[in-house]
């Protein structure tokens, strides 16, 4: 009705160009002209939403209609009282009065109280005896005239005095009615366009925004919330990490960067050449640029040479050694390459070794065959620890008070096998929910063949250990396949919603 409506007044505008009044329009399956008031505020609806589009403007007029009560209709139908009392009564002389009581009897009541004074004042009745009778044989019933006028017309020719007197009888009540006078506004048309609310690229490719009609802002409008940031799973189990390093008083190293020298991967480490770990399989390899910078020259003869021809105690790898090797660059297997940096520094500072306490946790990268709990990258969370006659049991120590720290405290330490550590332990931890022991990480004293070279005193010992970020941070947020984690396939939604993680 509204759409149907909207376009009848542009039709009519179309046609006339103004709409002085419009209780003319017929609306829509409606036989005569809009004059009842419903249909005018039906007509204002729709005029208020051609005027938001600017198709039109128009003017409120305000009018009063006088309407009929109860009362009035009664009257208009069968007489005014006075007129009824009577018409009751003979004509005096013809036949015997009423009684005031057969009066009431006839008329009743009401019209026999309000009637008799007034046809009495009107002289149309007298009384004869203890009767009444009429006095005159016709009368003009000029209130039930007016009524019938005010019922036609809505008002009186006799003016406002008159209808003041009808108003005070109760009679008739006055209403105040609206009607419109519309013109064309600066948009009209005859099409209603529904207004586009987006600005598209098909619109901008097309050209088609410089016609169109946008709908209007709507400051007042709530709007749609707007989201803010959120922290992935993995960044609160990191913060959960840091804190604890923090705490037990360790330092973070430096480690943002993922590209590093087969030097400092690998050989600092004395990770032999020939090692499998090396192999295109298992490492990424960078092809440009094609070589790292070399490392310090006395620094890289040294651990040349602990590799080829030992010394410290060691018979060194006796395998062939080859720079190139040395000098490739790829994207880091562990954040121990950036360890061994460090301690490299350790060992160099102007002042002399100094105990320290080092972690990280970043990012790694390993040319692995991907399966539900395995990318070809993962975050390592690594504790290096230097200091002078630390043994075995300071490692472990160290390991219970940070696993403790995570809530983890059945721990068992398992001989295993690291080219750059002598004694290493696998650390396996016992799983409430699974019921079983699972591997947690991997730990170990670093080998006094990667040590001394750096330049380490002899009897400073580095301990140091590593696990992943990713294991832990599944089984807290009870994560089954790794590619919800980390990937194109992780919901941002979910992500928003992932609780904080307290250990
Ligand atoms: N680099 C080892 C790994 O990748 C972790 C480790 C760090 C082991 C330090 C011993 C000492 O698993």
């Amino acid at each position: 009705m509204s759409e149907a409506l909207q376009q009848l007044v542009l039709d009519t505008l179309d046609k006339g160009a103004v709409i002085q009044d419009t209780r003319s329009i017929v609306l829509p399956d409606a036989n005569g002209p809009a004059t009842s008031q419903e249909d005018q505020l039906l007509i204002q609806g729709a005029l208020n939403s051609l005027l938001s589009r600017e198709m039109i403007v128009y003017t409120t007029n305000e009018n009063f209609a006088q309407a009929l009560t109860a009362e009035g209709t009664q009257i208009l139908e069968q007489g005014s009282h006075e007129a009824r009392v009577w018409a009751a009564l003979p004509l005096k002389g013809q036949a015997k009065g009423l009684t005031v009581k057969e009066i009431k009897e006839k008329v009743g009541d009401e019209s026999a109280k309000i009637g008799q004074g007034r046809a009495f004042k009107n002289g149309w009745i007298g009384k004869e005896g203890d009767t009444l009778v009429k006095l005159v044989s016709d009368i003009v019933d000029s209130t039930k005239t007016e009524l019938d006028e005010i019922s036609k017309t809505g008002t009186l020719r006799a003016g406002e005095k008159a209808l003041a007197e009808l108003r005070k009888r109760k009679l008739i009540t006055q209403k105040k009615l609206l009607w419109f006078s519309v013109e064309k506004g600066v948009k009209f048309s005859v099409s209603i366009k529904k207004p586009e609310t987006d600005l598209t690229v098909e619109m901008l490719a097309s050209g088609s925004w410089k016609t169109s009609e946008f709908k209007k802002y709507n400051f007042e409008a709530e709007g749609a919330p707007t989201n803010g940031g959120a922290f992935h799973p993995l960044l609160k189990v990191r913060e959960e990490f840091r804190n604890i390093f923090l705490e037990m008083g360790f330092a973070e190293m430096p480690t943002s960067q993922y590209v590093d020298s087969g030097f400092w991967n690998f050989d600092a480490l004395f990770v032999p050449q020939q090692h499998p770990a090396r192999d295109l399989q298992d490492t990424f390899y960078i092809s440009d640029p094609p070589a790292a910078l070399p490392p310090p020259a006395d620094y890289y003869s040294v651990v040349e040479k602990v590799h080829t021809t030992g010394g410290y105690g060691s018979v060194g790898y006796r395998a062939p050694w080859q720079p190139a090797e040395s000098n490739k660059l790829l994207l880091r297997t562990h954040t121990t390459a950036r360890s061994a940096a460090l301690l490299r520094r350790l060992a160099t500072r102007k002042g002399g070794f100094r105990p320290a306490k080092l972690f990280s946790i970043d990012r790694v990268f390993r040319n692995e065959a991907v399966d539900a709990t395995h990318l070809a990258e993962f975050h390592q969370v690594e504790g290096v620890v230097a200091d002078r006659n630390l043994t075995l049991a300071d490692l472990i120590g160290f390991m219970r008070t940070f696993f403790t720290k995570m809530g983890i405290t059945d721990l068992r330490f398992k001989p295993a096998y690291n080219p750059y550590t002598e004694p290493s332990m696998e650390i396996f931890a016992f799983h409430p929910q699974l019921k079983r022991w699972v591997e947690i990480g991997n730990s170990g004293m670093f080998r006094p063949e990667m040590l001394e070279p750096m330049g380490l005193p002899p009897d400073v010992r580095v301990h140091g250990w590593g696990l992943s970020l990713e294991r832990p941070t599944m089984i807290r947020y009870g994560i089954a396949n790794i590619r919800t984690l980390v990937g194109h396939k992780v919901s941002i939604e979910g992500v928003e919603k992932a609780a904080a993680v307290r250990f």
